[in-house]
């Protein structure tokens, strides 16, 4: 099963750029840009990535991206992720970037995008990796912060293709960002949002029908009700599950108690990603791995993570039916 995994193509819809910044890289930023960490080696920087629950891990993971400052950096992490997927066989990418986490410092919002963009583009060009590229909201800040954000992206509709919401979700439910994702719809933007992650069930139906999103992100509380579950399956809306990061976050305490077969196998159209890479120990093929080694599925099975990846993402339908 494992050449079978690392072999098979596949797509990702659910991966932070910001964490996917591995404790290499972040002390060669920190070197490069003179900004203090408070650790003294990468190895040091593994060791605190102990988390018990998604705040723990938020909290570090905000201060990581402080040694992001110049548009060569943010190319420079994108490259590194880029070239993961290849390793790992991801021939196509939809990639969360937070704005916020930079603006908030002081980093101007066009030198995170330019950064991004020219590695996709050079991804798209050498590596033959198709990209979108959507824009988080963070939900611990208020919707004025999140309407300024959506100002900033307007003059860049040209590189993103949606807007999302992550950071914090208890108590930042989808309808404190109704007005401004009525907004970025009106503006042409697809929309995405986390829920269902920390979050009771309620979040991912008012995700659906407050922030009009197209697929929703983890969502794997959706089984503790039996009404949404069955509304996921009969409009067939994607989830993008993330293993690893739940099992890092302590949403499931052992790989074995993971709800994603369980999902796959009720017909709920769920994908496998790797949310924050460098973060929660591995990219797409350890994500597979992972859940492959804890719950024993047919090859047909594993693959049709890849085929719900590919109707769920924003490719267009010619690319969508190239891929199945
Ligand atoms: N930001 C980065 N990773 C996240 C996650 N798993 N949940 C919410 N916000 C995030
Ligand atoms: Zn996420």
């Amino acid at each position: 099963m494992t050449s079978f995994i690392t072999g098979l193509p596949k797509v990702e819809l659910h991966l932070h750029i910001e964490g996917s910044l591995e404790p290499e890289l972040m002390f060669a930023l920190a070197e490069r840009n003179q900004i203090a960490i408070p650790f003294h080696s990468p190895d040091e920087v593994r060791a605190a990535y102990q988390f018990h629950n998604l705040q723990s891990f938020l909290d570090i993971y905000y201060q990581g991206a402080n040694v992001l400052i110049h548009e060569q950096d943010f190319y420079d992490l994108t490259w590194a992720y880029l070239l993961r997927c290849k390793a790992d066989n991801v021939v196509h990418t939809e990639i969360f970037f937070d704005p916020q986490t930079h603006t908030e410092r002081g980093i101007a919002f066009d030198i995170v995008v330019k950064g991004i963009h020219r590695a996709l583009e050079q991804g798209r060009e050498t590596l033959g990796i198709s990209s979108q590229l959507i824009m988080c909201f963070l939900r611990h800040l208020d919707q004025d912060s999140a309407f300024a954000t959506l100002s900033q992206g307007l003059s860049h509709k040209d590189k993103i293709v949606g807007v999302g919401l992550d950071s914090s979700e208890q108590g930042n439910p989808p309808e404190k960002f109704n007005a401004v994702f009525q907004q970025a719809l009106t503006e042409g933007f697809l929309t995405v949002a986390h829920a269902g992650e920390e979050g009771p069930p309620e979040n991912i139906t008012n995700t659906l029908d407050l922030l009009g999103a197209t697929r929703v992100d983890h969502g794997i509380r959706c089984v503790e009700d039996a009404a949404l579950v069955e509304r996921l399956v009969r409009e067939q809306v994607p989830l993008t599950v993330c293993p690893l990061s739940n099992l890092k976050l302590k949403v499931f305490e052992d790989m074995k108690d993971h709800n994603i077969v369980e999902l796959l196998r009720k017909g709920l159209r769920v994908t496998i990603n790797s949310d924050d890479p460098a973060y929660f120990g591995g990219y797409m093929t350890d994500n597979f791995q992972a859940v492959a080694d804890a719950h024993p599925m047919t090859q047909e099975e594993i693959a049709q993570f890849t085929l719900n990846a590919i109707q769920a993402s924003f490719i267009c339908e010619e690319e969508k039916q190239r891929l199945t």
